[in-house]
């Protein structure tokens, strides 16, 4: 690897230059065949994944690409990988290995992937050895190099593997091409420091790092200045934001300052760690204009043995606390949660004391997620790996019980009205429109599509467990 493209992992100017000899490159190609070369980024995994690829996209369109929506016809493709379960990295292999009869059609075709799962060096090395028509491969913290790689790739047509490495400084500035014109995502930090006993993300994304506050609420300020309604901070723990910045906010200052910018937005954020979801944090949601009353608060288990091992930090108890204080001062508040089935371990009275957490949290809607081992976690070394029949009955039980109370949970919205932000036309039904409410539930009603990225007020009239229905108010 040059000299260049390693400084480019850790400056926006290096990119910068990257970014400029490539287009060069582009506008040849350009020139020549008439027609704009083709980038299509395709991701999988979180939120963290999706606000990284609108930053590749963003590199991509610097770099003179016109962004495709299929791969069919492309002349570069990125993946954008997951490696939280077994079945999201089985599903980036299986697309990845589609795309190779896209490379017999076209030789010139570049093929990249990056992200989380190729950032753990077992699956960077599967890559090299069986899937020779990717060109090259970067982890997580070489995001800002993209371009510089993939002028090294052009260059020198030798494959390029940038998978494990430590994690760099954060590189601001990079260039985004944001999916919605209303919805936008901003990462406020970076890694995680947990090390919860199932968890590849520590691993895949490096420690902590957090942005300082500034260019945060710069970007928040130019989101509003520009048409955005609806902002979603993002880390894995946002709660734990601020450690080692030299402004020395923590997440709570944070909100409490973006909340003073003027406009009319919904503020949210994700996720949140329950072992460090505070007393203030809450007070200022509940004294804010604009962050939404919506809390993601993982649970992951019920059981106090469950959790410790784990390595969660917090309790049955601890964690109800922390709820009741969040109904207690905005009981209007939306809460949904992540539960894991069938950890190591979990006996038949451990996912009792999940399904009784259950019935007592009563959530408006949870991700339950079957265990999956990841290599190299201590979970995946434990003994009494739950049979796959166990986990499944329990997975089958714990959605009954919550559907039920999702749909309890919506029933009690009926012949309320609420501020809906309009996502236009709904995808199966060209009459019926949708959106979400404040606390991001999904809401359909007839009317006209032209209200999309605008607020609007829906009258709630019947309600299910994944969804509402309604009547628009005009006023
Ligand atoms: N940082 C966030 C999100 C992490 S990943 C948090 O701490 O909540 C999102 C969810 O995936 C987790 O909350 C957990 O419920 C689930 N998850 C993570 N690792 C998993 C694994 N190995 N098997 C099954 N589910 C997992
Ligand atoms: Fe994974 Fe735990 Fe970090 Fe969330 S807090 S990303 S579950 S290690
Ligand atoms: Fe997956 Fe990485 Fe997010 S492992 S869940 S894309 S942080």
């Amino acid at each position: 690897m040059g000299k260049a493209s390693a400084r480019a992992a850790n400056a926006g100017i290096q990119t910068e230059q990257a970014i400029a000899l490539v287009r060069q490159e582009n506008d040849r190609f350009s020139m020549e065949s008439g027609r704009a070369r083709r980038a299509f980024v395709l991701t999988f995994g979180c939120q963290q994944n999706e606000a990284d690829s609108e930053k590749i996209a963003g590199m991509a369109k610097a770099m003179g690409y016109e962004i495709a929506a299929t791969p069919e016809g492309a002349d570069l493709i990125v993946v954008n990988t997951c490696a939280v379960r077994e079945h999201a990295e089985k599903k980036a292999l299986s697309t990845v290995g589609q795309y190779k009869h896209l490379k017999a059609q076209n030789p010139d075709l570049v093929i990249a992937m990056c992200g989380c799962m190729v950032s753990q060096q077992h699956r960077a090395e599967e890559i090299k050895r069986r899937y020779p028509y990717v060109n090259f491969v970067f982890g997580t913290a070489a995001l800002g190099a993209f371009p510089a790689l993939l002028w090294e790739w052009m260059n020198t047509r030798r494959r390029i593997f940038r998978a494990a490495e430590a994690e760099t400084a954060i590189a601001e500035g990079l260039p985004v091409r944001r999916e919605s014109g209303y919805r936008a995502w901003v990462s406020i930090m970076y890694g995680c420091n947990n090390f919860c006993s199932y968890c590849i993300v520590p691993y895949v994304r490096g420690r902590e790092r957090s942005r300082e506050p500034e260019p945060i609420l710069a970007e928040i300020r130019e989101l509003v200045a520009a048409g955005y309604r609806d902002i979603t901070l993002l880390g894995q723990n946002v709660n734990s934001y601020g450690k080692g910045t030299k402004a020395g906010w923590d997440f709570a200052d944070l909100l409490a300052e973006a909340d003073k910018i003027e406009g009319d937005f919904l503020l949210r954020f994700m996720t949140s760690h329950p072992k460090d979801a505070g007393k203030k944090l809450i007070d200022v949601m509940a004294a804010s204009r604009h962050i939404a009353h919506q809390f993601h608060l993982p649970l992951q288990s019920g059981s106090n043995a469950i959790l410790a091992k784990m390595n969660r930090h917090y309790t049955a108890e601890k964690y109800l606390e922390t709820l009741d204080y969040l109904r207690e001062k905005m009981p209007d508040v939306t809460v949904t949660s992540d539960i894991i089935v069938g950890f190591p371990g979990e006996t038949e009275e451990d996912f009792e004391e999940t399904m009784k957490m259950i019935e007592r949290a009563q959530f408006d809607m949870i991700f339950s997620f079957i265990y999956s081992p990841r290599k190299g976690t201590p979970a995946a070394a434990m003994e009494d790996q739950v049979p796959p029949e166990v986990t499944h009955a329990r997975f089958d039980r714990l959605l009954e019980l919550q559907n039920a109370i999702g749909a309890e949970k919506n029933r009690e919205l009926v012949g309320k009205t609420l501020r809906v932000l309009c996502d236009g036309e709904s995808k199966n039904d060209k009459a019926t429109v949708s959106g979400r409410t404040e606390g991001n539930k999904l809401v359909f009603w007839r009317g006209d599509p032209a209200a999309r990225g605008n607020f609007v007020r829906v009258k709630i009239t019947s309600a299910e467990a994944f969804a509402l229905q309604g009547e628009l108010l005009n006023d």
